[in-house]
């Protein structure tokens, strides 16, 4: 079967539902409700605990596929207290744990690799020292940090890194990919997005480079891309998915040309795949359609024509398995996968308050709301894996239907 080619039409129309199955890649996927990447703070000092295994199997189902918390490269990734890593032995054995639970509910899973780049600070630093960028601009006062305390801090000045640097980080990328491989993830995630280090290169509004990763777009794009072929060369280009956001200005992730900067991208992943004769895992793009983002309010937001229109031709454009994420609740996802707009949907808040979102969304049950100040506590179960199932709420029949 192709790569992307629709395995079931699930309505009597033929159109394809949230809950038809798809196929991606080597990947049987059973429906495309898929779980978003989201920060959780409860890795304690950076190694994944049991409590993660829980908050994971919960939101699993057999042929779901599941997208970790961005997991950190390096020791110098972190911008957030108590974010996992995968890039030493304990870290690689902890995930093992997490990856065989979720594995064992059926559940597919990849793990997102992340580095915030200056979107950090001194105090989650080795050393202290400055964290390190593509620029030396730290993020404006407009947006604020959380510090290891609880309080917020504002950003401070990044280092931008040397040219002759750049390798060193991109070989950070490579062995995190494999290092995710032997913890038995499926597959991984590069965290293009958001206003961090990678996105810190791609946009126009941070990179202020004169060395061969500023300037053009073709630059710009080029440590995102030397990421990518480490990566694939490792692990096969097939467990490797892309995530980015042209038009999100979160961090002052900025660009002049948001659609123009995601065509170049597309056109260059276009390329390696034709090149090495497989498709990436998935594209995975989040639109700005969201508001009070993580602990900040996003700043503009480009209106909904201008948003639909970058989004349909990011997916017209990308010859591979395309997924959409950022305030889709069921009628939207239904919609855009419905339209061909997406081929697979991420959620994140209302997958944080609803563990079984999968079924709520398949049988059009209320949903739980969310608690935004438990986002990025660290209890191991407060506010990560105390929000009720259904079957709690409502005994055992509406599980039944299913
Ligand atoms: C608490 C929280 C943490 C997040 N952490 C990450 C992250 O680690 N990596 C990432 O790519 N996106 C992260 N996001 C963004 C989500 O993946 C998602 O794109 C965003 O919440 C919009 O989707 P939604 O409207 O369904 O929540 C986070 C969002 C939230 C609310």
């Amino acid at each position: 079967m192709e790569h992307g080619e629709k395995v079931k039409m699930a309505d009597s129309q033929g159109t394809p539902t949230l809950f038809s199955p798809y196929k991606m890649g080597k990947f049987n996927l059973s429906h495309r409700v898929v779980l978003a990447p989201m920060t959780r703070c409860r890795a304690l000092n950076g190694i994944p605990r049991p409590a993660l295994a829980e908050y994971y199997t919960q939101r699993s189902t057999p042929g779901g596929f599941l997208i970790t918390e961005g997991t950190l490269i390096s020791d110098t990734g972190a911008g957030f207290p108590h974010v996992p890593g995968i890039y030493n032995e304990e870290q690689v054995e902890a995930w093992k744990m997490i990856v065989d639970a979720v594995h064992a509910k059926g559940g597919i899973i990849f793990c997102q690799l992340w580095h915030v780049g200056r979107a950090s600070h001194t105090v989650y630093q080795p050393g202290g020292v400055a964290p390190i960028s593509s620029t030396n601009k730290p993020i404006s006062k407009r947006w604020r940090i959380l510090m290891p305390d609880g309080s917020y801090g504002i950003y401070p000045k990044p280092r931008p890194l040397e040219t002759s640097e750049i390798q060193e980080v991109v070989e950070h990328y490579h062995k995190a990919a494999l290092n995710a491989i032997r913890a038995g993830f499926d597959g991984i995630e590069i965290h293009g997005a958001h206003g961090y280090l990678i996105d810190q290169f791609l946009k126009d509004g941070i990179n202020d480079r004169t060395d061969e990763y500023g300037g053009s777009l073709a630059n710009r794009c080029k440590f995102l891309m030397q990421i990518v072929q480490a990566v694939a060369s490792a692990i096969g280009i097939d467990r490797v998915a892309i995530r980015m956001s042209p038009a999100i200005d979160h961090l002052d992730a900025t660009d002049s040309n948001p659609l123009n900067l995601g065509l170049a991208v597309i056109e260059r992943l276009n390329k390696l795949q034709l090149q090495l004769g497989s498709k990436l895992a998935y594209l995975h793009v989040t639109q700005p359609r969201y508001h009070a983002y993580g602990q900040t309010e996003s700043g503009k937001h480009g209106n909904e024509d201008e948003e639909a229109y970058l989004l349909k031709e990011l997916k017209r454009t990308y010859q591979g398995t395309f997924m959409c994420s950022g305030g889709f609740n069921r009628e939207l996802g239904m919609q855009a996968v419905a339209e061909g707009d997406a081929d697979l949907v991420s959620y994140g808040r209302l997958f944080i308050s609803n563990p079984d979102l999968v079924l709520r969304l398949k049988v059009n049950a209320p949903l739980n709301r969310y608690i935004r100040k438990t986002f990025y506590t660290h209890d191991p179960v407060v506010g990560y894996t105390d929000y009720p199932f259904l079957n709690e709420e409502k005994g055992r029949q509406v599980q039944s239907r299913l």
